[in-house]
């Protein structure tokens, strides 16, 4: 029912884990995809031939999305390369797991810059694109719980990612009305490189699936990636500035 033929999609951070399953999703519903990465040149290329051989175009563009000017870069090599660019999907994050009380400048810049501002720089980059097509323009964010709960170690980017929905909320006052849907999708825990990093968590893991009421199995970034397909959809054209969850039920559970 999802035909994304003849759209182009970049997807920011999509070398690995949840971007990459939203990569690839995006690409078997029919869209041409941007494999944006910033270290990863070998595991982003490896996406890309993955891409192809699903029978869709892929390009591989390096780019620092916390640097404005990479951004721009990386914008209008796709309009130059590929001609138009339909579906923005911001999943790219840093931060480090760390205490507050242990968070310098710098931590807290990296982590506001790439997981907020990158947004921001990415819609001003890529809407005369997204509103020039003759679909609807998406552009999808990707949070987490700590947008809402409190985690430990995790206060730089679960701050980060509270302002990153305030601002998909602000931006669709701002891009509403020219053609662009901004939501977001918030995802439970995924096990990814990023996650397996967190000293506790195989703990978190297993509480999440104690606490998800889809049975008992882990949540995947490619449950995460068919939500960001269903919000880069036509389906989704009635959808403004919201945030759905994907965790099969734990942020609800009591
Ligand atoms: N995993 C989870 O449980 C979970 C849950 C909820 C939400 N999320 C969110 O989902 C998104 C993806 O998370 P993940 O766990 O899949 O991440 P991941 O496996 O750690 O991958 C991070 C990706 O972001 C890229 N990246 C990092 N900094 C970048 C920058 N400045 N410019 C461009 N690319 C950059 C990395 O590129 P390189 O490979 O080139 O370094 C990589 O492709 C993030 O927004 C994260 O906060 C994750």
């Amino acid at each position: 029912m999802i035909d994304l033929s003849g759209r182009v999609a970049l997807v920011t951070g999509s070398s690995r884990g949840i971007g990459k399953a939203s990569a690839i999703r995006l690409a078997q519903a029919g869209a041409d995809v941007v494999v944006n990465y910033v270290t990863a040149q070998a595991a982003a290329t490896e996406v890309a031939e993955q891409i192809t051989a699903i029978g869709r175009r892929a390009i591989v563009v390096k780019a620092d999305v916390s640097e404005e000017d990479d951004v721009r870069s990386m914008v209008d090599h796709i309009g130059e390369t590929l001609g138009q660019l339909d579906i923005v999907v911001s999943s790219a994050a840093t931060g480090g797991f760390r205490p507050l009380l242990g968070a310098t400048t710098r931590n807290f810049e990296a982590a506001m810059r790439t997981n907020v501002l990158a947004l921001i720089y990415l819609v001003q980059a890529a809407l005369p694109l997204l509103e020039r097509g003759p679909h609807r323009g998406k552009v999808v964010a990707i949070s987490s719980h700590g947008s809402h709960m409190a985690l430990p170690m995790y206060g730089l980017i679960g701050g980060s990612k509270a302002a990153l929905e305030s601002i998909v909320r602000h931006m669709t006052l701002e891009i509403g009305d020219r053609g662009v849907n901004i939501n977001t999708v918030k995802a439970g825990l995924v096990d990814t490189d990023s996650t397996r990093r967190i000293p506790y968590a195989d703990k978190l893991f297993e509480a999440q699936v104690d606490h998800t009421m889809v049975g008992a199995r882990k949540l995947t970034a490619e449950d995460v990636a068919d939500a960001v397909v269903f919000l880069s959809s036509p389906l989704a054209d009635m959808i403004q500035g919201e945030t759905l969850t994907v965790d099969g039920g734990a942020a609800v559970h009591p």
